[in-house]
């Protein structure tokens, strides 16, 4: 597998204006739209919720990457099937049942991904590796747009890639967190699939040349 796709996180986007930022990262040649759900309790900060999901959804021509950073995450899946999530990523941490949270992501016809905070260990995540399209490691603590890159998370990266090849798996890979020109490069090299870049891509001009010259200096 060779993807190499960014999702420009719409975290650090103009939310006044998020149609048109949308439109222009697109044109620019994003391959997905990565968005963050907070709730405020999981992590210590709100952004969006179900309504503007279907709102983004309404006026995306790419896939929606939805990463939920909220508590109880199977309350909402429901919700964000109809709201038209296309990959729909849990915290190993903020569910008990995350297994009947993946399968029921799949049954509503969605993508279901697993992520984890960095101090939580892959023997966590391990027992639904066979469950997932992505898994999603976080090289920031989740909550914030614009933390520095965290570099000794990038061997969890390595350590996917040999048990997905070893177990004929089919997940994605992703890095989310300070993702910029010169830690991309160690990300693709560790093996990853996506990278997710919020304060990279939408840095400078608000043109859709300038955002496609941001996701390329990322490739
Ligand atoms: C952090 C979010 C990230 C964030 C990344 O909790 O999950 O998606 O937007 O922002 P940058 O790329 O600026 O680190
Ligand atoms: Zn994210």
């Amino acid at each position: 597998m060779n993807t190499k796709m960014i999702a420009p996180s719409l975290l650090s986007s103009d939310f006044a204006d998020l149609k048109t930022e949308i439109a222009k990262v697109t044109e620019a040649g994003a391959h997905l739209l990565h968005v963050d759900v907070m709730d405020g309790h999981f992590v210590p900060n709100l952004t969006i919720g179900m309504p503007v999901v279907k709102a983004i959804k309404g006026v995306s021509k790419i896939p929606l990457d939805v990463h939920l950073m909220i508590d109880s995450p199977e309350k909402y899946i429901d919700g964000f099937a109809k709201a038209g999530s296309d990959y729909l990523t849990i915290h190993i941490e903020s569910t008990k049942i995350a297994r009947d949270c993946l399968l029921q992501i799949r049954k509503l016809k969605m993508k279901p991904g697993i992520t984890l905070r960095p101090g939580t260990k892959l023997e966590e995540i391990k027992p639904y590796l066979a469950l997932v399209d992505l898994v999603l490691i976080m090289t920031v603590e989740p909550g914030f747009g614009g933390q520095s890159f965290m570099h000794d998370q990038l061997e969890k990266v390595s350590w996917l890639k040999q048990y997905r090849d070893k177990n004929k798996l089919s997940y994605l890979i992703e890095i989310d967190g300070g993702v910029n020109p010169q830690t991309s490069q160690l990300c693709w090299e560790a093996g990853a699939d996506v990278l997710v870049a919020g304060s990279a891509v939408f840095t400078g001009e608000k043109t859709a040349d300038n955002y496609r010259k941001n996701i390329q200096s990322l490739l």
